[in-house]
């Protein structure tokens, strides 16, 4: 790339991938980098300052890469660092560089997709106990009542790869149940966390066909896309040769292997280590 300045996308691990699926299907002119803190995923559990430090780390090194736009398409790192990170470290340290969450543009459409105003959002522990759903959903949709559960089991299970399989039923089985006894009324899911998509098959054969399971990978890219649109400085800064990259901080071999399952095409591009 002649001076890159791509759009960075960072998930604790795979997850992201599948709203950079969407992002690039949309948005298919820009550079992209994206980053998958494999290593130290999953990210759901950490204590919050170890969540926003490894954030962190991992947003300034898509910046060092010359990343003037990023986006957290994680919705724990969103939860848990993104505030801080737009409130304190980019004033102090990176005025002109941005950093875009996930939760704020799927709080601001989520009510286009109940009747009943009543909304299961299933996420990781940390997305669930930072309440930061309930609180950005009743900025916007103040009348719909938000019914929370998390499933700290299923990141583990589609890291590994064995969401698929016969012994992931019990995990599915048990969310799904503990969040439908919360209220019969709860006619739209939301999957908030990026690794979810890929229980799909098996969460439609669990809840009722009428229930609307919904996932954010176009969300967030209708949300990208509308956010260029209204900051031309931003846009006009980008870099746009199409080329997309991918780094992890685990083992490129296997990120390689099991990205396609994510992203939906194999990485032509490769990955490497950092
Ligand atoms: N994809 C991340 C999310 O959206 C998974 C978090 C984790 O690593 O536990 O929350």
């Amino acid at each position: 790339m002649q001076n890159p300045s791509p759009i960075g996308i960072f998930d604790s691990g795979y997850g992201g991938l599948t709203v950079f699926r969407s992002i690039a299907g949309q948005l298919p002119a820009y550079d992209y980098i994206y980053l998958g803190d494999n290593a130290r995923s999953p990210y759901g559990d950490h204590a919050f300052e170890t969540i926003y430090q490894y954030t962190l780390e991992c947003v300034e090194w898509l910046f060092s890469k010359g990343c003037s736009l990023v986006i957290l398409a994680c919705n724990t790192a969103s939860a848990k660092a993104l505030r801080t990170i737009q409130q304190k470290d980019l004033p102090s340290k990176y005025p002109d560089k941005r950093v875009l969450g996930v939760i704020r543009p799927t709080a601001e459409v989520i009510g286009n997709f109940t009747l009943t105003n009543n909304v299961g959002v299933m996420g990781t522990r940390g997305t669930v106990n930072s309440e930061s759903y309930l609180l950005e959903i009743k900025k916007f949709f103040p009348e719909i009542e938000v019914h929370q559960q998390a499933c700290p089991m299923w990141v583990p299970l589609i890291e590994n790869n064995e969401h698929l399989q016969a012994g992931a039923d019990f995990f599915v089985q048990e969310y799904c149940n503990a969040l439908t006894a919360q209220s019969a009324a709860i006619d739209c899911v939301l999957l908030a966390c990026t690794h979810y998509p890929l229980l799909l098959p098996k969460l439609k054969a669990v809840f009722p066909t009428e229930t609307r399971i919904l996932t954010q990978g176009e969300i967030v890219a209708n949300s990208l896309a509308n956010y260029l649109e209204r900051h031309p400085e931003i846009e006009s800064g980008l870099s746009r040769t199409g080329e997309k990259a991918f780094f992890t901080s685990g083992d490129p071999k296997a990120f390689d292997e099991h990205a396609s399952i994510f992203f939906g095409e194999a990485l032509k591009s490769g990955v490497a280590h950092i």
